[in-house]
């Protein structure tokens, strides 16, 4: 069974949309814990839309299980990774203008970066996924400059509408699988998985880990609606 890190992102967002201290991304991060996530996963993005460097730095001191940082490879995420050490980071291709990452890290085409920034992240002890598409290039230039796993996007499979479309890129993850393994990867996936689209990919053998941020944040939001509602009327209604 693979393990679930829970991308936090979304918490930070309802945050930053006030520009308030609450929802704090690190208590949402010790109630996963608490749950069962086997990981918490962050995003630092360049225009810090959401996480920002102190939720960083306090969750690598408070998250127990692993501490998964999404980023870039710019020279100022490199930096941060390096002081901040986290047990992973996820390398990906990032955009300003996009809502979320859109599309895998081109490896290939960033073959010298990318082998620069595996050996400096390596120098500290610090694992490397790249986020890339099921591609067998982009695969195995990832395994040529050291990385110790991929994470195949599961975008392409979330959009899918059709039962030959669906199986199709399923088929894809698979063989994505299968040559990241023979290239001595280790095979995680993630994006766009739901709550209703997750079984068939839980079905694929020999993936290590998923990364699931939006779906599950939404869910949190409404499964804990009534509770925070009701809370709010017992305080207005017993205000002495
Ligand atoms: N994996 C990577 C590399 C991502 O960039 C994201 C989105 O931040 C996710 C997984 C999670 O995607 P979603 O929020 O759609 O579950």
């Amino acid at each position: 069974m693979a393990l679930l890190n829970v991308n936090i992102d979304h918490v930070a967002t309802i945050r930053q949309a006030r520009r308030a201290d609450e929802p704090d991304p690190v208590w949402a991060a010790v109630q996963c814990e608490l749950a069962g996530a086997n990981g918490i996963t962050v995003h630092l993005r360049k225009d810090r839309r959401h996480i920002c460097d102190r939720d960083v730095r306090v969750l690598k001191e408070t998250v127990a299980c692993k501490f998964n940082l999404e980023m870039g490879m710019d020279a100022e995420m490199v930096k941060i990774a390096e002081q901040i050490r986290p047990d992973q980071v996820t390398l990906v291709p990032e955009n300003r203008a996009e809502l979320t990452t859109e599309g895998g890290l081109d490896c290939v085409g960033q073959l010298k970066r990318l082998d620069e920034v595996v050996t400096r992240m390596h120098k500290k002890g610090i694992r490397v996924s790249t986020f890339i598409i099921a591609d067998e290039k982009q695969i195995l230039a990832s395994a040529e400059t050291g990385c110790d796993a991929v994470e195949l996007h599961t975008g392409q499979y979330a959009n899918a509408t059709t039962d030959a479309q669906i199986e199709r890129r399923l088929n894809e993850l698979r063989d994505g699988r299968d040559i990241a393994l023979a290239a001595g990867l280790v095979v995680h996936a993630g994006h766009g998985l739901t709550y209703r689209n997750i079984k068939p990919v839980a079905r694929i053998e020999n993936l290590g880990e998923f990364n699931i941020g939006h779906s599950i944040i939404a869910r949190a939001v409404l499964v804990g609606m009534r509770q925070a509602v009701e809370e709010m009327n017992k305080l207005i209604a017993h205000p002495f």
